[in-house]
C-alpha cells in the first residue's frame, strides 16, 4: 500500500499572529474545525487503502502532533522527530529510510495545504501509480491563475500515459518576469508540492544528486532512538546534512520526473489573503470567525481568538486578526507583507 508521508516542519510565518513557532500553521484549525495536519491525515486514510502514515516533524511539536493525530483517529506507523530543520529533502530521506527503502510507494504531502476535492486527488494518485511502479517520480500540477513567485513551475512535456506527462522543465521559485511568462505560456503548471515515488527511487536520486543529504540521513537513522511510534534520529549525524528542499536537491535534476495535472481545489493557504480566498463568505463578502460584530462592513477577513471581541463599522477590504496579545490589521492584497512585520519585530 502507498505510505503517506506527512511533512510538518514549516513555520508558516506569513500567518502571524495565529501561526507562531510553538504552534505553526499546520497545527491550527485555520480552514475547518480540524487542524491542517488532521485534514492532511484524513486525505489518505487507511480505510481508502493507504498504509498508516509516517509523519516527519520538528521535535518541538511532538506532543501536539501525537495528540492531534490521536484525536482524528490516525495511527501513524512512525513520527520521525527532527532535532533541527534541514528542509524537505533530508526530511523525506528519513521517511524513505524509516520504511526500509524498497519499492514501497511514498505519497509525500505537506501538512499545510487545502485540497477541496478529495476524489479528484485520489483519481490523480491512481493515474500516477502505474508509472510510479516503473520508477518515475511524480508531482501533481495545478493550473496557475497568477504569477506566484513562491511556487515551483513545471513545463508539461509529452504524455507518457493517460493524464500523465513528462516534466519538460522544473523551475523552482522563479523571479517575477519568468513567472509571468510561464503563466502566459499556457503550458506550465504549478508544482503542488505533493510527490509520489518509490522509496528506493527517491533514495537513488539522492545518491546521484545529493549524496551528502543521503549520508547524513542514513547515519542519523542508523543511530536513531525509538520510543513507541516516536523515532529520534541521531542529532549530531542529522546536523551534518546540508539544508535543501526536494525541489532544488532532486526534482530539478532527476531524470524520469512526471506530472499529473489535476484540478482538486488546491491551495497552500500561504497568506491571510489566500485564506480569505478559500473561506465561505457571508453576503457582504466577510469571512469572520470568533466574536465579531461587523456593521456596514464588506470583504473583510476577521479572525478572533477565544475571549476577545472585535467590532468593525464602515470598513471594507481589511484583514483583522486578533490573537493572544497581538492584533494584525492590514488591507486585503498586502498580506505577503506580514513577512516585513516579522522582520521588524526581530530587530526590536
Ligand atoms: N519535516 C519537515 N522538516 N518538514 C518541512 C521542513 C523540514 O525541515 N521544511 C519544510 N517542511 C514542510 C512544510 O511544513 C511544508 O508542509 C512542506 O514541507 C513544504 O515546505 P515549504 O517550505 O512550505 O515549501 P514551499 O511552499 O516554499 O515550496 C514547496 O511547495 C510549493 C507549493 O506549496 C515547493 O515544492 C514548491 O515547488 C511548491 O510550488
Ligand atoms: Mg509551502
Amino acid at each position: 500500500a502507498i505510505v503517506p508521508v506527512i511533512l510538518s516542519g514549516g513555520a508558516g510565518t506569513r500567518l502571524w499572529p495565529m501561526s507562531r513557532p510553538e504552534r505553526p500553521k499546520q497545527l491550527l484549525a485555520l480552514t475547518a474545525e480540524e487542524t491542517m495536519l488532521q485534514l492532511t491525515a484524513r486525505r489518505a486514510p487507511v480505510d481508502a487503502g493507504f498504509a498508516a502514515p509516517v509523519v516527519v516533524a520538528n521535535a518541538l511539536h511532538a506532543d501536539l502532533i501525537l495528540e492531534q493525530l490521536a484525536q482524528s483517529g490516525a495511527e501513524p506507523q512512525a513520527v520521525i522527530l527532527e532535532p533541527m530543520g534541514r528542509n524537505t529533502a533530508p526530511a523525506i530521506a528519513l521517511a524513505a529510510l524509516a520504511v526500509g527503502g524498497g519499492s514501497t510507494p511514498l505519497l509525500v504531502m505537506p501538512s499545510d495545504h487545502v485540497i477541496a476535492d478529495i476524489p479528484a486527488f485520489h483519481a490523480a494518485i491512481a493515474t500516477a501509480m502505474p508509472r510510479v511502479s516503473e520508477g518515475w517520480m511524480v508531482t501533481f500540477g495545478i493550473t496557475p491563475d497568477h504569477p506566484e513567485t513562491g511556487y515551483g513551475y513545471i513545463r508539461v512535456g509529452e504524455p507518457i500515459g493517460e493524464g500523465i506527462h513528462k516534466v519538460a522543465r522544473f523551475v523552482e521559485k522563479p523571479p517575477r518576469d519568468t513567472a509571468e511568462a510561464m503563466v502566459a505560456s499556457g503550458d506550465h503548471v504549478w508544482n503542488g508540492g505533493i510527490f509520489l515515488f518509490r522509496a528506493d527511487v527517491f533514495l537513488d536520486a539522492l545518491a546521484d544528486h545529493a549524496p551528502e543529504i543521503l549520508a547524513a540521513a542514513q547515519a542519523s537513522m542508523d543511530r536513531a532512538i525509538r520510543e513507541g511510534s516516536r523515532v529520534l534520529p541521531d542529532a549530531a549525524e542529522f546536523a551534518r546534512s546540508p539544508s535543501d528542499s526536494i525541489d532544488y536537491a532532486v526534482m530539478e535534476k532527476a531524470e524520469r520526473v512526471a506530472v499529473v495535472p489535476v484540478a482538486m481545489g488546491w491551495s497552500d493557504v500561504g497568506s491571510w489573503d489566500a485564506l480569505h480566498g478559500i473561506s465561505d463568505c457571508d453576503a457582504q463578502g466577510n469571512a469572520c470567525r470568533g466574536d465579531v460584530v461587523a456593521i456596514d462592513t464588506a470583504n473583510c477577513l476577521v479572525r478572533v481568538s477565544a475571549g476577545k471581541r472585535v467590532a468593525l463599522v464602515g470598513v471594507s477590504d481589511l484583514i483583522v486578526v486578533a490573537d493572544g496579545d497581538e492584533i494584525l490589521i492590514l488591507p486585503r492584497g498586502r498580506s505577503q507583507e506580514v513577512k516585513r512585520i516579522i522582520e521588524a519585530m526581530k530587530t526590536d
